[in-house]
């Protein structure tokens, strides 16, 4: 959604660069999560400096001018919108009346306009359409009401109904940077000379990797020799003169070391970190195989008992979770489904204590999924979380987590986060065909050993695929529409595909069970409209019919297929022939011609395609 950054130094000067030029780089980092504007704030020597655009922060530097401003003490923001449009005005941080206080804010404020109202009443005057400069005034409401200004942040905190990662400065309380979490994250880094706030780890891994995750409901401050969290209670909503009742948090234990470097977050020599990321899964499938295989043995026996096992995601998540559903049924005979997060609420009078719910996440903060989770909680499922960040909200609010090896993941498209999802499901499938003697041995050893050499496969199918996918970006980028067939698990992987290419090159882009595509999609196919099939082995006699339907109508088609396949393959435009891979591993696999065509497309058409237009990389809003 939004991005927020905090800096505090000992003293001036500390990172070797202006606070501004610090502040710039971080929110370079953070641009991901949103892009529409952005906007920072400096308590300098001659007072509050605000300065904030509409635009992608390339396209304003020298509007803003961040280089120019130096101090100890600065937030900044990048945007994404939600309650107004991209503005000048509507860009953070957003001040009070008096000037004094500035607010910047990732999440929705769910009761702004009454709190807005009630300020107007009394008199605040309000200069932008967004729900966050409710909280500056409010802070400045409190203040006159003779609260500290640390008091009376802590208040409008406590007012806040919604989700919200906010920080804010103050003039009358100079040297403090202040914050509060509710559902959107917010993470500290420390060093000797330096504090750091943002909303994700990447931001400040430059300077640290020491970070406390801020939790739900906590607020409290930076200063030069401490860090305060507290903890809201009994937060009643009401605009009443009580102070905010919180309780000092020991926050000790939670200070956790991240073994990201700070080049794992960078390009590395890549023109995009799309690119950079696919060429980088061979290594996180690695890490991620590494990691799981030692501490898989609760989360087996916890699967082995349930009756059935939901697995629920979003988008890209959503995929990986129906690979995993298909795997476990298919290998280890569990009842098993995968539902969309934001479906949840409509099967969960289903769901009960006998079921295991999976919940699958990268970022482990999208609030669809974070919900699916609170309601099967309540109605007595097991929960498991799958995500890529360490002490995520999902990871704290599930029962157990179990975190995938992708390092940081900055293009807004999944990729590395995918696969090392995908294998992550499938390791577990294969662990519980195990312990439930549901496969024959040989079976078992077969798959043992492929997922052993699933990074060298990849890495060779990524080298052979992408001279190809950059030389078919040609033909699809003039394309309007596509189709994406699969049957069985090339079904999701060409959900996957499709959803790639729609993403980031806009191309309206389709997929569909290969044997339903006779049922409607093919009204659309005449000459030359582009079909693709995604072909994992198993299937592929199946499949051909299908073929044979869309080539009859004069369709453009698409294969990715096993080698050794000529009397098939000859039918096809365009094949990629990739190394045979298991037919229950090949998801992990197929999927990067896929990646490596989306992004080709995007580049050809002038896209950017870290950047797609109206997405944003962690959903945190309904
Ligand atoms: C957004 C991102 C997608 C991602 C989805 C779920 O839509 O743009 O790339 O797949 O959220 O995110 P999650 O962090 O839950 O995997």
């Amino acid at each position: 959604m939004c991005g927020i950054i905090g800096i505090l130094l000992q003293k001036k000067g500390l990172l070797s660069k202006p606070l501004g030029t610090a502040i710039k780089e971080c929110l370079k980092n953070l641009e991901y999560r949103g892009y529409d504007s952005v906007g920072f704030a400096i308590l300098s020597d001659n007072g509050l400096i605000i300065r904030k655009s509409k635009g992608k922060i390339d396209d304003v530097v020298s509007k803003l001018s961040f280089d120019e401003f130096d101090g100890v003490c600065g937030i900044g923001h990048t945007r994404w919108a939600t309650h107004g449009r991209p503005s000048d005005t509507n860009a953070h941080p957003h001040t009070d009346c008096t000037g004094k206080v500035a607010v910047i804010h990732n999440g929705i404020i769910e009761n702004y306009l009454e709190i807005k109202d009630l300020l107007i009443r009394r008199g605040h005057v309000f200069k932008s359409e967004t729900d966050t400069e409710v909280i500056a005034h409010l802070i400045e409401e409190y203040k006159k009401l003779g609260f500290s200004p640390y008091d009376a942040f802590k208040k409008a905190a406590s007012l806040l109904k919604g989700s919200y990662a906010l920080s804010a400065l103050d003039l009358d309380d100079a040297g403090k940077i202040f914050f509060a979490r509710n559902t959107s994250p917010l993470i500290i880094g420390l060093t000797d000379k330096a504090k750091f706030l943002s909303s994700d780890i990447p931001a400040f891994l430059e300077y640290s990797r020491n970070i406390i995750v801020v939790q739900d409901d906590e607020v409290g401050y930076l200063s030069n020799d401490s860090v305060v969290i507290e903890k809201l209670v009994d937060k009643s909503y009401e605009f009443d003169k009580n102070p905010a009742t919180a309780e000092v948090v020991n926050y000790a234990s939670r200070i956790r070391y991240i073994d990201w470097s700070p080049e794992m977050a960078r390009k590395g020599g890549y023109p995009h970190y799309m690119l950079k990321e696919i060429h980088e899964q061979p290594q996180a499938v690695s890490n991620t195989l590494i990691s799981l295989m030692n501490e898989l043995g609760d989360v087996i026996k916890l699967l082995s008992k349930a009756e059935r096992v939901l697995i629920v995601g979003s988008g890209t998540s959503y995929h990986a979770s129906f690979i995993g559903s298909l795997l476990l049924n298919e290998l280890a005979n569990i009842k098993s489904h995968a539902i969309i997060s934001s479906e949840m609420r409509w099967f969960v009078n289903g769901v009960n204590s006998e079921d295991v719910v999976i919940a699958v996440s990268q970022s482990g903060e999208t609030i669809d999924t974070l919900l699916a989770v609170r309601e099967v909680k309540k109605r007595g499922a097991l929960t498991l979380a799958l995500t890529n960040i360490i002490d995520s909200a999902l990871a704290r609010e599930s029962h157990l987590a179990m975190y995938t090896r992708a390092g940081p993941e900055i293009g807004v498209a999944a990729t590395k986060t995918y696969t090392t999802q995908v294998v992550s499901l499938a390791l577990i499938a294969v662990k519980l065909a195990e312990y439930l003697r549901t496969v024959p041995e040989s079976k078992l050893s077969e798959l043992s050993t492929e997922l052993r050499e699933l990074p060298n496969t990849l890495s060779s199918v990524i080298s052979a695929s992408e001279p190809k996918a950059r030389a078919l970006s040609s033909i699809v980028g003039t394309k309007h529409s596509m189709y994406f067939l699969g049957r069985g698990l090339g079904l999701p992987t060409s959900m996957e595909g499709a959803l790639k290419l729609k993403e980031i090159s806009y191309i309206h882009a389709e997929s569909y069970p290969a044997g339903e595509s006779k049922h409607g999609p093919i009204a659309l196919v005449d000459d030359g409209f582009p079909v693709a099939f995604t072909i994992l082995g198993d299937e592929v006699d199946m499949i051909f019919s299908n073929v044979e339907e869309m080539r009859a109508r004069g369709a453009w088609t698409l294969a990715v297929m096993p080698k050794g396949f000529e009397r098939i393959s000859k039918h096809f435009n365009y094949v990629f022939e990739l190394n045979r891979v298991a037919y229950e591993l090949a998801p992990a696999v197929y999927i990067a011609p896929y990646q490596l065509l989306a992004y080709y497309t995007a580049i050809s058409r002038g896209f950017d395609p870290d950047k797609p237009r109206n997405l944003a990389k962690t959903v945190t809003v309904v």
